[in-house]
């Protein structure tokens, strides 16, 4: 029996998603199971095309799986309505985006405020709520910039702000600091650091080891299966959660990697 407190965020099993690009079928995500606990801070990793995209999109509820169920908090996605499913992308979950994907004709604070109008926030609670979210990282004094007045990582903090207006349970970052230089994408990971500790769960993808240490748990695709998981979720039916609770840190080389790929 799975105590209610342990019970998955984020349950897969036996996700399948394929695309048809011209008269082939590209199997994306090739029967990926998988259970991801509350505050849980996990690093997806692999080569380019592995499906790390695709799989983060399905946990996000962008995109559905051809075949296999995904859970979240308890709930089939499958089940869910166009209105639930937007839902849970604008309230309970939040993303950020390797290319920040912020309006560009629009100040930083309408950027941040945007989940806020689609969510049917009144206006005066909107603009208190996007001011404290910007507040909340660093950017109190550039409110009424635009993103092109703004350096990369500070885009990427607006990004950050704009995923947290709702207090969502679960962040999803696709390459958060693909774009941005170590230092810049060392103050962004430590703000995903802070996140975690306040009781976000916290899924990431990245290229680099340095990055992923950040994270307690790596798992590892290739050609859209599951190759390693270093702590897969205790409650899991997978045979991979028989190799659970080993952090990210404890294995060896990535400290030693993520060390030498640490600028002076
Ligand atoms: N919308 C799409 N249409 C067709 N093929 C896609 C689409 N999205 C992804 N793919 C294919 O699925 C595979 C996994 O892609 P993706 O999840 O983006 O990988 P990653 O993020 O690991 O680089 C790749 O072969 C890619 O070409
Ligand atoms: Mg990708």
């Amino acid at each position: 029996m799975i105590k209610p407190m342990n019970r998955p965020t984020l349950l897969l099993r036996d996700v399948v998603k394929t695309y048809l690009v011209g008269t082939e079928t590209v199997r994306a995500l090739d029967g990926v199971s998988l259970d991801i606990a509350r505050n849980e801070y996990v690093a997806i990793m692999g080569p380019s095309g592995s499906g790390k995209s695709t799989l983060m999109n399905v946990i996000g509820c962008l995109d559905v799986p051809t075949s296999g169920t995904y859970e979240l908090e308890g709930e089939r996605v499958a089940a869910m309505s166009q209105a639930q499913l937007a839902e849970i992308r604008n309230r309970r979950i939040g993303f950020v985006f390797q290319t920040f994907n912020l309006l560009a004709r629009a100040d930083i604070l309408h950027n941040v405020e945007l989940p806020l109008i689609y969510g049917g926030v009144a206006r005066q609670e909107r603009r208190h709520r996007a001011e404290q979210a910007l507040v909340r990282v660093g950017l109190a004094d550039r409110m009424k910039h635009k993103p092109n007045e703004l350096s990369g990582g500070q885009r990427q903090r607006v990004a950050i702000a704009r995923a947290l207006v709702f207090e969502p349970s679960i962040i999803l970052a696709d390459e958060p600091t693909g774009n941005l230089d170590t230092k810049t994408g060392d103050e962004i990971m430590a703000m995903l650091d802070d996140l975690h500790d306040g009781g976000q769960t916290i899924i990431l993808v990245t290229h680099e080891e340095y990055i992923a240490e950040h994270a307690q748990r790596t798992i590892r695709l290739r050609d859209g299966v599951i190759e390693s998981d270093t702590g897969a979720y205790a409650g899991a039916a997978s045979p991979a959660s028989e190799t659970a609770s080993v952090g990210a840190g404890e294995v060896p080389g990535v400290a030693a990697m993520a060390a030498g790929a640490t600028p002076a």
